[in-house]
């Protein structure tokens, strides 16, 4: 692959070879080797039209460890306010020198137009409410470090499905991977397609706890709440929300996860997050190791 934009593009073996990857660049840096010559010379464009934290840091702290240049865009002050399209977006980049674009855009399918017009790998750092596959390796590289492997282990993934890219992304890779997901969600924030992915659906979050090795809490995407039905936060918190007493619930063994940004209090309660079977700060930091390897497998550097 050139690019990587969906994670239904991704065989099981496309999908191990990244995680595995990603485990030899860890021990790398475990041994405190922080720089690797790999993609000396290449030049890798964050190209960012929506806000983001750990993304965009991200994919900057994977390029400049592996010695690349690093351009990063931000629609906010750039000529995109003067009415700029993508594509013209696109080609003044390319003109540039572009090895690899790493984008994320408020609209579902713009990596995939943006493939078509640059020469360079395409990878999709979040787009609308489509995909975010390098959060879903990233979550699949913590999911199997604490737990050994994902072949049978039960993630449920709770919260804003309906709105989520992260939702989808982890879907279709755990499934690839032989996870078994559960969705649980309020009716009105499930997606109606949700009929044809690989996973089980459920309105009851405390039938499902106990049975779980995995409860990923997504966050309420309340600037993405337009037209959607919402209960109050109070209702949502109190139905759908991670607190103490539900998290007696899970098995001693099992890990909570959460993407990020959270809304505290909401979806999760602050001492579940901050408790040691919570991987949340974990997963910022594989996220570095995971687009490391990434960038390092599309732009075909050798370790
Ligand atoms: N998880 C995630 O994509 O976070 P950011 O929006 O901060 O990049």
């Amino acid at each position: 692959n050139r690019h990587l934009i969906s994670a239904a593009d991704l065989t099981k073996d496309d999908a191990l070879l990244i995680l595995d990857t990603a485990e030899e660049l860890a021990r790398v840096s475990e041994r405190s080797i922080k720089k690797l010559p790999t993609l000396r010379g290449r030049t890798v464009v964050n190209l960012f039209f929506e806000d983001s934290t750990r993304t965009r840091i991200s994919f900057e702290a994977a390029a400049k460890r592996l010695s690349a240049d690093v351009i990063n865009f931000s629609a906010k002050g750039s000529s995109v306010s003067k009415g700029e399209s993508l594509k013209d977006t696109a080609l003044t980049l390319e003109a540039m020198g572009a090895d690899a674009v790493v984008i994320r855009h408020g609209a579902s399918g713009a990596p995939h137009r943006l493939a078509n017009w640059v020469r360079g790998s395409v990878v999709n750092a979040g787009d609308g409410t489509h995909e975010h596959p390098t959060q879903a390796l990233l979550d699949a590289f913590s999911m199997r470090r604490r737990l050994g492997g994902l072949e049978g282990r039960k993630v449920t993934i709770v919260g804003d499905v309906l709105h989520s890219r992260v939702a989808r992304s982890n879907v279709l890779l755990l499934a690839t991977l032989g996870a078994e997901v559960t969705l649980v969600a309020p009716p009105t924030l499930v997606p109606v397609s949700v009929g044809t992915w690989p996973c089980e659906v459920s309105y009851d979050l405390d039938s499902v706890l106990p049975k779980s090795d995995v409860v990923m809490m997504l966050r309420v995407q309340k600037e993405r709440m337009n037209a959607a039905y919402f209960p109050s936060e109070r209702e949502y918190s109190r139905r759908y929300g991670l607190d103490r007493d539900r998290f007696a619930k899970m098995p001693d063994d099992a890990i909570v996860m959460h993407p990020g940004p959270m809304n505290r209090g909401m979806e999760i309660a602050a001492e579940v997050a901050d408790s040691p079977r919570s991987t949340i700060v974990e997963q910022v930091a594989n996220g570095v190791t995971i687009r490391m390897a990434v960038l390092y497998l599309l732009l075909g550097g050798e370790i």
